[in-house]
């Protein structure tokens, strides 16, 4: 029998172990992983799933900010993923499980603003749509084709121009990695 639970944090090793599995050594290179960098997963909206005691499922959410470039304005959202079933447990509807189970707590709890990175083809049955022709970009300006938002209350609050950001980024730099300001250089030497 297939269990569904919220995250806790005994299950992060066992998340990391199936993430490795399901994308492979690559997945930190993702523009995505560059959002979580230094920020952790909202682990009371995400969830697993196991099977006799293994975790073969997850489902995590991180928050972002959408930068809208014209307005100059920064909203909260929400990244969807990863989402991940082991591979010898796949097709057997974990992965929709544990998908409507995340959107359902995302949105019980007051987010309506969610994000992906991710196939179309896949995450449509969930709701989700190509944030194109809105021009949002992902950091280092790869995967805005990938980019998906689930619709229609998110699609209309999402900037014309604007890009996704990582929350670290509005957090104060300490003091101790300040970088210390150059001496003024003479104009003509
Ligand atoms: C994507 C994933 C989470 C789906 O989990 P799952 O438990 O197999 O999902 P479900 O059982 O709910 O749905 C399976 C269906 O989705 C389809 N599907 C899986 N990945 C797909 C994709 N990238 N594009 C289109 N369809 C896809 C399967 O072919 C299957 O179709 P079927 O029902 O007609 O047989 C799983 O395949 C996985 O972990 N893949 C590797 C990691 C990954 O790619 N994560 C998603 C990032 S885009």
């Amino acid at each position: 029998m297939i269990t569904f639970d919220q995250e806790r944090a005994f299950d992060s090793a066992q998340v990391e172990t199936l993430l490795d599995v399901a994308f492979g050594p690559d997945r930190f290179s993702k523009s995505s992983y560059s959002l979580r960098e230094n920020v952790a997963p909202l682990t009371h909206l995400s969830w697993v799933a196991r099977h006799e005691g293994r975790l073969v499922g997850t489902v995590r959410f991180w928050p972002i900010h959408v930068q809208d470039m014209i307005r100059g304005t920064k909203e909260q959202a929400l990244l969807l993923g990863p989402l991940a079933v082991a591979p010898d447990m796949q097709s057997h509807g974990i992965g929709g499980d544990l998908m409507r189970r995340a959107l359902a707590r995302a949105n019980a709890s007051g987010h309506d603003r969610i994000l992906l990175v991710g196939d179309h083809a896949y995450y449509s049955r969930f709701g989700f749509e190509h944030v194109l022709p809105r021009y949002i970009t992902m950091p280092g300006g790869k995967d805005a084709r990938r980019l998906l938002v689930r619709q229609p209350a998110t699609m209309a609050s999402l900037p014309a121009v604007g890009k996704i950001v990582s929350v670290a980024d509005a957090l104060p730099v300490p003091a101790a990695v300040a970088v210390p300001r150059a001496p003024a250089l003479p104009l003509c030497a």
